[in-house]
């Protein structure tokens, strides 16, 4: 079955933590790529909701292992607090480990978080990122500037000592910061009860390819928030592509069976930055309850508009989808009209249909025009139960017209409806037209 990469097709939140727990009922592994505690992977089981950060979701089935991989920036003292809840309410079932190569977000980053962000208001308020402030762009910061500390660094007293030393000394700018005995005094004892998962990831993983055992990449953001791909600087700090789940595990391309890209059937933005689908007032409004379009991660009221796809055809062809998985199709059951922007006019008449502008503030600008699809009915007990019997048949037929339009624009086959939170609310639809889906993931699901 091989390598199966989970992307995020949009502004982040499209439910990823959802079709990764579906898919990984398949899985032997499941892998954090990129990212950190900025996640929010909501995930509805009978047991009730569990929202993941920094553990990837395989973690709530036994027999599978979950990795965080080597791209990642995990918060130690977090981590920690996550498995314990896990622990505590019996959800951690499968087997964590955590590569030596991951980094450490440390307090001084999370400072540093803030202080940026301060700084970028007091010097021009359109320049505040709305970061997640659990320390993201600080850490990969110090990882490129090679300041940061890893986990097989973080294991290792004396190790630990020397590198917090440096990492103070790299910072003269930063007053206040926590004090570095204190840090290092707490930064070892969490380290002493995380060592036990550290370990070198890549061989394990490598292995496991050789076995022919399927391993799923769990996204996390998403490729609009990709630090080069997406809408820079509004962005976050690392490459939530599917290249960037090469990197961020040590798997080759030439392994990777599937890429498939989640969106919903409209979109969501939280933090700042261009968002030219935007919808306010009432409908805005009616989305976001419909939804339950709050942060998993801080709370905040995500901003929503329609589905965009010029942005979802530049996304498809960065990542080179194989298929989607429309999420949410419910919230706008009951809905007259549907509207998708099709293409932008620019302020100087040209028209974009797949490629947008790489400037945030040329994007702001943009005009969408919209296709407005006939809606279909609200999911209620009734339909919800045929889709679960019948499968992808019972859709209602408006929306399979939709679904159908989707797939040709963007040249991918949608192979999943998501249509509520459960984990039994997802149907397969084979392949509907366009390129065909990897036959792995296809028999996967069927
Ligand atoms: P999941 O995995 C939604 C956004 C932040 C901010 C920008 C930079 O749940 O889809 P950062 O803290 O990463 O430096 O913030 O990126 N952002 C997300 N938005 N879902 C996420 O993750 C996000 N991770 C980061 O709101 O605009
Ligand atoms: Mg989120």
């Amino acid at each position: 079955m091989g390598v199966i990469v989970v992307v995020g097709a949009q502004f982040g939140d499209e439910a990823k933590g959802k079709i990764t727990d579906y898919l990984a009922a398949q899985a032997r592994y499941v892998v954090r790529t990129g990212g950190g505690p900025n996640a929010g992977h909501s995930i509805h089981l009978a047991e009730g909701a569990v929202v993941l950060h920094q553990v990837p979701c395989g973690i709530l089935r036994a027999g599978v292992t979950s990795v965080c991989g080597p791209g990642m920036v995990l918060d130690p003292k977090a981590l920690e607090e996550e498995i314990r809840t896990l622990q505590e309410r019996g959800l951690f079932r499968g087997e964590l480990i955590i590569s030596e190569r991951a980094h450490a977000i440390l307090p001084t980053h999370l400072v540093e978080d803030a202080w940026e962000e301060e700084l970028r208001s007091a010097t021009n308020p359109t320049a505040v990122l709305g970061t997640t402030r659990r320390g993201i762009g600080p850490a990969y910061a110090d990882r490129y500037g090679r300041w940061g500390i890893r986990f097989g660094e973080l294991i290792r007293p004396a190790k630990l000592a020397e590198r917090l030393e440096l990492l103070y000394a790299s910072k003269p700018y930063l007053k206040n910061l926590p004090d570095r005995s204190q840090v290092l005094a707490d930064l070892s004892e969490v380290a002493t009860r995380l060592a036990p998962y550290v370990r070198p990831t890549e061989p394990i993983l490598w292995s496991a390819v050789e076995r022919n055992e399927s391993i799923l990449l769990e996204g996390a953001q998403s490729a609009l928030l990709d630090v080069d791909f997406g809408t820079y600087p509004y962005v976050t700090s690392h490459h939530p592509t599917s290249a960037g789940a090469l990197v961020g595990s040590g798997l080759p391309p030439s392994e990777v069976t599937a890429v498939i890209g989640i969106t919903k059937a409209y979109a969501t933005r939280v933090g700042a930055g261009p968002f030219p689908t935007e919808v306010a007032g009432d409908m805005g409004a009616y989305l976001q309850r419909e939804g339950g379009e709050r942060g998993a991660t801080t709370g905040r009221l995500r901003q929503v508009g329609w589905l965009d796809l010029v942005l979802l055809r530049y996304v498809a062809r960065l990542n080179g989808f194989s298929s989607l998985a429309l999420t949410k199709v419910d919230v706008l059951g009951g809905l007259d009209e549907v509207p998708v922007a099709v293409q932008y006019v620019t302020p100087s008449g040209e028209t974009l249909t797949n490629y947008p502008p790489a400037d945030a503030e040329e994007l702001a600008r943009v005009t969408p025009v919209y296709e407005k699809m006939p809606g279909w009915p609200k999911f209620n007990e009734r339909l919800v139960e045929r889709i679960r019997s019948e499968g992808a048949a019972a859709l209602p037929s408006t929306l399979k017209q939709f679904i159908d339009y989707v797939g040709r624009e963007t040249r991918v086959p949608i192979e999943w409806v998501s249509y509520g939170p459960r984990r039994e609310q997802t149907v397969w639809l084979g392949r509907s037209g366009g390129r065909t889906a990897a036959a792995g993931i296809s028999a996967w699901a069927g």
